[in-house]
């Protein structure tokens, strides 16, 4: 499909979910307007169910068409899966499967979860500010592999009525490879530091982890590397989380010490990912996966609705998907720069608004949060 003016308009496959994931999708979408708006930029979008939506209206959490629907776009934009209706460890089906088919069926094997701290929001981290300041850090999460993945996995009773379960932690040489070289190129651009995080001491699958980082390292002489085990990564993390550039990690492990970074940025509603392959769209870049990573365990059900979900997370990934999918990376940089612009400003979603005292503190609900950003877009004079 073209536009006007002849060349090809690219197509966003729109996966809000369920719960706050619709809320804060539509604000990433009203910022994207104003993206068009100012840049000039053509898009178009498609919708598609998938998580607990899904299974209510087909029974499964990932319907065919909406993986089809994915594989022909440019990008894909995804809210969040998952709520209290849908929460039976006996069920079969469950709305998580649609997130993690689609990592997987899409071979989106590196997810980028940048946790940087927006200086108006230092006083919002748990942390002290001297600890805290200057985080800048890029955690990637191995992404279709590892524990998530390994055969078996699976669950049964014994002859002798005892329950048993089990899940593995596999990976291959060439998994781990590929997602530790997309962090060492990463790096390249960044501050040329890489933590490479394992369980070495403990794991077969950390040991193999560590010697393929240490053999692919020889080829990025200029990238300084510190071989970190799981349990001290979580230690640092909090005793001197400045001094991360990028951090490498396997999928179970990333999604842990990625929440608990999430702390240090003031709130996981504030932290974007975006999970990519090596698969490319037709806009030259590469097709990946945007979302925001608190999903819908951050927000008790009585949020849904509220207007109390910060939008940020989700607008933040719009940025990610503009630079990395979407050929736009002045886009992506003028998101970034409302965001700043809105919270200098003191506006706040409840979840980073700091005590009743915070002075010049606006407090706002979801959608004009994603309005004030959407102005300031429209508004910025661009260098
Ligand atoms: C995340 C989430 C998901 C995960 C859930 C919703 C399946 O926690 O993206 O971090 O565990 O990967
Ligand atoms: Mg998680």
């Amino acid at each position: 499909m073209s536009n006007s003016s002849g060349s090809y308009t690219p197509l966003l496959a729109v996966l809000p979910g369920d719960g706050v994931g619709v809320e804060v999708v539509d604000q990433g979408l009203v910022v994207l307007d104003a993206v068009s708006r100012r840049f000039g930029w053509q898009y178009r979008t498609e919708r598609a169910l998938v998580g607990g939506a899904a299974i209510d209206a087909e029974g499964t959490a990932l319907p065919d068409e909406t993986l089809a629907l994915c594989k022909r776009a440019d990008a894909v934009y995804f809210g969040a899966v998952g709520g209290p209706k849908w929460d039976d460890p006996r069920a079969s089906v469950r709305p998580e499967q649609g997130i993690l088919a689609l990592r997987k069926g899409l071979k989106l094997y590196a997810n980028l979860r940048p946790v940087k701290l927006f200086s108006a929001l230092i006083a919002q981290s748990v942390l002290k500010e001297e600890i805290v300041r200057g985080t800048d850090v890029i955690v990637i999460r191995e992404l279709t592999g590892g524990l998530y993945f390994g055969k078996p996995s699976k669950r049964w009773t014994t002859a002798g009525g005892t329950m048993k379960a089990v899940d593995t932690l596999a990976y291959s040489e060439h998994e781990i490879e590929r997602v530790l070289r997309t962090g060492f190129e990463l790096a390249r651009g960044r501050r040329k530091k890489l933590a490479s995080v394992d369980k070495a001491n403990v794991l077969n699958s950390g040991r193999l982890w560590r010697e393929v980082a240490t053999r692919v390292a020889k080829e990025y002489p200029d990238v300084e590397v510190e071989h970190v085990l799981v349990d001290s990564a979580a230690m640092y993390l909090m005793k001197r989380p400045a001094s991360f550039d990028v951090m490498v990690t396997e999928n179970m492990f990333g999604d842990i010490l990625t929440d608990e970074a999430a702390v240090l940025a003031g709130s996981m509603g504030m932290l974007p990912s975006a999970s990519l392959g090596t698969g490319k769209n037709r806009v030259g870049g590469t097709l990946g996966l945007y979302e925001p990573i608190h999903g819908t365990a951050l927000y008790t059900p009585e949020v849904v609705g509220s207007g109390k979900a910060n939008p940020i997370a989700a607008i933040l990934s719009a940025a990610m998907m503009l630079r990395y999918s979407l050929s736009m990376p002045e886009a992506g940089d003028a998101i970034e720069t409302a965001v700043q612009g809105v919270l200098d400003d003191g506006y706040r979603t409840s979840d980073i608004a700091g005590g009743p005292n915070e002075r010049g503190v606006k407090v706002v609900k979801t959608e004009e949060l994603g309005r004030l950003v959407a102005e300031r877009v429209e508004q910025l004079r661009i260098k």
